[in-house]
């Protein structure tokens, strides 16, 4: 096992964990996998109760735009956070960060995959694995969500609710989450009029409706999606899930699991190994 605090500061936490465990020639073993239209299952959720939950979240502990682009076209809240973070920080820890927001246009979208040349450690917005707990309000005030989270049978990290204002002009910002196909994340549709999706650049158009969970490609480009300006304001959850390895929370370290190197990530969620709700 390789705890958190054994991290080097200026490491990212999975990629520390891959060069110790030589996740290389495990990725090598099970090959890549980058179809666009991943994984898709409606009434995958009950969307309203977790919508209800989110705005409670909002409501109570607080809500911020991108914080790496302060605009009013999408807002939300990190719903894990860092413990190495103070607790003013939880709920924002994830949403973006400052530390980009002066990036120009050609680089911004690319930065968070980009540790060699913008920085940012286990303690930074871009390390997944660190956004490793569920924010306390859930534990004691939202049992929809703390449900959800905990029927993942496997790790889940770095949770987001995101507010689309449609009053803006959506989409166009496409971009990685990952630099490979080896992480998985999944997008969860609260609320949606009909007008809201997430298009793949060169690729398809997935639309929505509320209910349905879908798998992103997160190393195609991809942007969030609008049809047309409309008075309605778009939720989702977005839920990384670790796919490789154990997450013991007492000792706070990861260690490799069953499917390490033996079936990729992508399968393991469209052959129901991954399970929720
Ligand atoms: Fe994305």
């Amino acid at each position: 096992m390789i705890t958190y605090a054994e991290v080097p500061d200026d490491r990212i936490t999975s990629d520390y964990l891959g060069e110790r465990y030589n996740i290389a020639e495990a990725k090598a073993r099970v090959g890549i996998h980058d179809r666009f239209i991943q994984f898709t299952k409606h009434n995958a959720i009950d969307a309203p109760a977790l919508f209800d939950e989110v705005w409670e979240f909002y409501r109570n502990v607080g809500v911020t735009s991108w914080q790496s682009r302060g605009r009013l076209s999408l807002y939300g809240a990190s719903l894990y956070y860092n413990p190495a973070h103070d607790p003013s920080m939880w709920h924002l820890g994830s949403f973006g960060t400052p530390r980009f927001s002066n990036l120009p246009e050609s680089e911004y979208y690319n930065a968070p995959v980009q540790v060699e040349k913008y920085g940012g450690g286990k303690a930074d917005y871009i390390d997944p694995y660190a956004f490793r707990k569920q924010h306390p309000f859930i534990a004691e005030r939202l049992p929809n969500l703390r449900a959800f989270f905990e029927s993942f049978n496997f790790p889940v990290t770095r949770v987001t609710a995101r507010t689309l204002n449609g009053l803006f002009n959506i989409g166009g910002g496409y971009h990685i989450d990952s630099k490979d196909t080896f992480s998985i994340r999944l997008n969860f549709c609260l609320s949606t009029n009909g007008k809201f999706g997430l298009s793949y650049q060169n690729g398809p158009v997935v639309m929505f409706e509320p209910g349905d969970a879908h798998m992103v490609c997160t190393a195609r480009h991809h942007s969030a999606y609008a049809s047309e300006r409309c008075n309605f304001q778009r939720t989702n959850l977005i839920v990384d899930v670790i796919p490789w390895y154990d997450y013991d929370p007492i000792l706070d370290g990861w260690k490799p699991n069953q499917y390490f190197g033996k079936i990729h990530p992508y399968d393991m969620v469209e052959q129901g190994i991954v399970t929720f709700g």
